[in-house]
């Protein structure tokens, strides 16, 4: 029986691999062979012809990819949406295919030009009529989307595709009758098989290993309860006979050396118009503002790469090159992303590398007031390192107590309008919250070239750096240190017990008694085991000296925390005259500030070890306050937190032997921090050596 449903088909009389674009066609250039393909292509046809009526365009030479029908255009009711090919190839079939829509009398839409979409291979309605899925990534343009919801007045759901073996969502998705799904999770992104899993119940849901994926079992014909195929396995084929699917096998090789099979060979031509469906579309679209050295530092190849990775897609819609090497450079952009939820994090990325969202500039940010204290409204920005700007009452007012991971929140002070960076814990009723991503601006500093090339931490700017570089690294670390001294600034070392076994405890010393350090933080053991080494000699119970364990050491460390407890502080026994050399000891001596903050593992503790953890934390960032220089000397678990703490502007050295825990440290986005590769005691060691050699006459002289 020929039901009233419709294909149009191309024969494949000029049907050839002629050129790559995409993967399927690597290698494979006149490698098919027409007498082959011809043989598939009829067996394809008859086999639809069983079951519906197909209607044929004629092939044109010099068009060899005509073949794949399904491209011609998307159709629904009377009206179809031409395709935009993206590639040059497949350009010149638009013609054709738009005479024979228009003599088989359908209402023919054409997009703007350079706004590629690739018909019924990167759309497909569900079968109940319910909607459109729209795929984009590779061929289409998310852009394409509003348009196909507006002419064809229907809502389109957007799937981003993430492999480019399924370049068209046609080649790894295809709905079928009664709102079942055949497809390949793993050709989309995260978002994309999250909205599939909202809209298809799981029942309903069939999705397909990669060894049927790549046989181009998705890409299938259906017509009720008939899914035409090139080939499935036995489990596919009985998972579909379940619920009532039957399979026809039909092998398309030749056309696969060309990136298609049995749907790409074929458009329907008729499709359901749901009643009571009506235009909807999830895509947004915002204009933000670049400005600054956009090229020299990169700043817009990374935020039009942010913008793809993230989901979304963009048009640059003005860019004014700055013509000398010192002017800046201007672009308009517009970011589209699939949802309001996927926009938000694109913006609020793109706001770190301080673009401006256009309409912001007439728009105040949003603000929620806390409801429940310690608790931030559902949409509350997240702040970061950078220093933010918030418009509030058309005025943009700078963010104080910047940190990362808090909220913006705004309260009304004698002294005006007040917005502050605070932790969650720290929210009160009453103060109101920044949420969206409107009106928020970060102020990154201009980093030209030759500015980022003047600034004398760039050399080692970006990155982590390797072994032969570590003495280059502590020769430019000594200098800064030599720089904040001489003018009066700060500088904080994060340390942990690591410092005292690799024998950095006298340097560490040295360096606070000349007064390179002003605040030290650290946690229970680098106290503990500072103090066990200038009372015993040992660290961990190892001789320092002779390196090797000493009987019973391993009780030293705690009868050093008891000596200390004892006393009552390690300030009390440095009076005392007990502990009389070390870290901790010219910390006492030399009014420098710490704070040991507590952990779970802590032995003791010593009476100056902060237990209470929200406590540690704030008197952490009261020690950070300020400082231009942190140096992180083998803590991972204390430098994480000073971290979070800091703003963007403080330079920080990361030392550690551990290259991923480097890396983590360093990788704050910001041009100051650097990461060391090395041993701690070596560096430390490298860098006394450095600052005498700065210290000494002859250099004096010479400078
Ligand atoms: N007796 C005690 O009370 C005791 C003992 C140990 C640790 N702790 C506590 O545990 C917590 C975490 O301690 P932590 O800071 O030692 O551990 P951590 O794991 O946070 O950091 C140690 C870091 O040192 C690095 N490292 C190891 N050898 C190194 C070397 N030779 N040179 C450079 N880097 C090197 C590691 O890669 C690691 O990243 C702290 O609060 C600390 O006080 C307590």
């Amino acid at each position: 029986m020929v039901s009233q449903i419709r294909f149009l088909m191309c024969a494949p009389d000029h049907y050839d691999v002629d050129y790559v674009i995409n993967p399927w066609m690597e290698g494979n250039i006149h490698k098919s062979s027409r007498d082959r393909a011809v043989e598939q292509w009829n067996k394809l046809y008859n086999a639809i012809k069983n079951h519906a009526i197909v209607d044929l365009v004629a092939p044109e030479k010099g068009w060899p990819d005509m073949v794949f029908s399904a491209n011609a255009g998307l159709i629904l009711g009377e009206n179809v949406v031409l395709s935009r090919f993206l590639h040059k190839e497949r350009q010149g079939e638009e013609p054709y295919f738009q005479q024979w829509f228009e003599n088989n009398g359908f209402n023919v839409y054409t997009l703007p030009k350079d706004l590629p979409f690739e018909g019924a291979g990167d759309a497909l309605l569900d079968r109940e009529g319910r909607w459109l899925w729209a795929g984009y990534g590779f061929r289409s343009e998310l852009d394409s989307h509003p348009y196909l919801a507006k002419w064809l007045d229907i809502e389109v759901i957007s799937l981003r595709l993430m492999d480019e073996r399924f370049y068209h969502l046609d080649t790894c998705f295809c709905p079928l009758t009664n709102g079942y799904l055949l497809y390949y999770p793993g050709a989309f992104d995260s978002y994309s098989n999250r909205v599939i899993e909202m809209r298809v119940a799981p029942e309903k849901r069939i999705a397909i290993a990669e060894a049927d994926a790549v046989n181009f079992a998705c890409n299938a014909v259906n017509i009720e309860s008939i899914v035409i195929m090139n080939k499935a396995s036995d489990s596919l084929k009985s998972r579909l006979g379940e619920v009532g699917f039957q399979v026809i096998e039909t092998p398309l090789t030749e056309f696969l050396k060309a990136g298609g099979a049995a749907k790409c060979l074929t458009l329907r031509v008729t499709e359901p118009i749901g009643e009571e469906i009506h235009a909807n579309v999830s895509v947004e679209s915002r204009v933000i503002r670049m400005e600054g050295h956009l090229l020299d530092a990169g700043l817009i190849n990374r935020a039009l790469d942010l913008i793809v990775e993230m989901g979304g897609s963009f048009q640059v819609l003005k860019f004014n090159l700055g013509e000398q090497r010192q002017s800046t450079s201007a672009a308009e952009v517009r970011v589209s992303a699939p949802s309001h939820e996927v926009m938000e994090e694109i913006i609020s990325q793109l706001i770190d590398l301080g673009a401006v969202d256009l309409p912001q500039d007439e728009r105040d940010s949003k603000l929620e007031p806390v409801l429940q204290a310690g608790v931030a409204p559902d949409d509350f920005y997240v702040s970061t390192i950078y220093p933010t700007e918030v418009r509030v009452n058309g005025e943009w007012l700078k963010v104080q107590n910047q940190r990362m991971d808090g909220a913006i929140a705004i309260s009304q002070t004698p002294n005006g309008i007040v917005a502050k960076c605070k932790l969650l814990r720290d929210l009160e009723i009453g103060d109101k919250v920044v949420v969206d991503v409107l009106g928020i601006r970060t102020v990154r500093k201009a980093e030209s070239r030759e500015q980022r090339n003047s600034q004398e931490f760039s050399f080692m700017s970006s990155g982590v750096s390797s072994e032969r570089r570590v003495e280059l690294v502590v020769e430019q670390v000594a200098w800064e240190l030599r720089k904040i001294k001489d003018s009066g600034g700060k500088v904080v070392v994060t340390a942990g017990p690591v410092v005292i076994h690799t024998g950095g405890g006298e340097h560490l010393s040295r360096l606070i008694r000349e007064g390179y350090v002003q605040g030290l933080l650290g946690g229970n053991a680098i106290a503990v085991h500072d103090m066990e080494q200038n009372l015993l000699g040992t660290s961990l119970g190892v001789d320092m000296k002779r390196g090797v364990a000493v009987r019973g050491g391993h009780r030293h460390h705690l009868k050093v925390i008891n000596t200390i407890r004892r006393f009552g502080s390690i300030a009390k026994a440095v009076e005392a005259g007990v502990v009389k050399s070390g870290i901790m000891y010219e910390c006492v001596k030399n009014n420098i500030p710490f704070s040991l903050a507590g952990s779970i593992r802590d032995d003791g503790p010593l009476p100056d070890t902060q237990m209470n953890l929200i406590l540690a934390q704030q008197e952490y960032s009261k020690i950070i306050e300020g400082a231009d220089m942190i140096l992180m000397l083998s803590s991972m678990l204390h430098s994480i937190g000073v971290g979070n703490m800091t703003p963007a502007g403080v330079k920080m050295v990361c030392v550690d032997i551990n290259p991923a825990v480097v890396t983590k440290l360093s990788d704050r986005g910001s041009i100051e921090s650097v990461g060391v590769v090395t041993d701690v005691g070596l560096f430390l060691s490298l860098l006394i050596q450095q600052l005498d050699k700065l210290t000494s006459p002859y250099v004096a002289n010479v400078g």
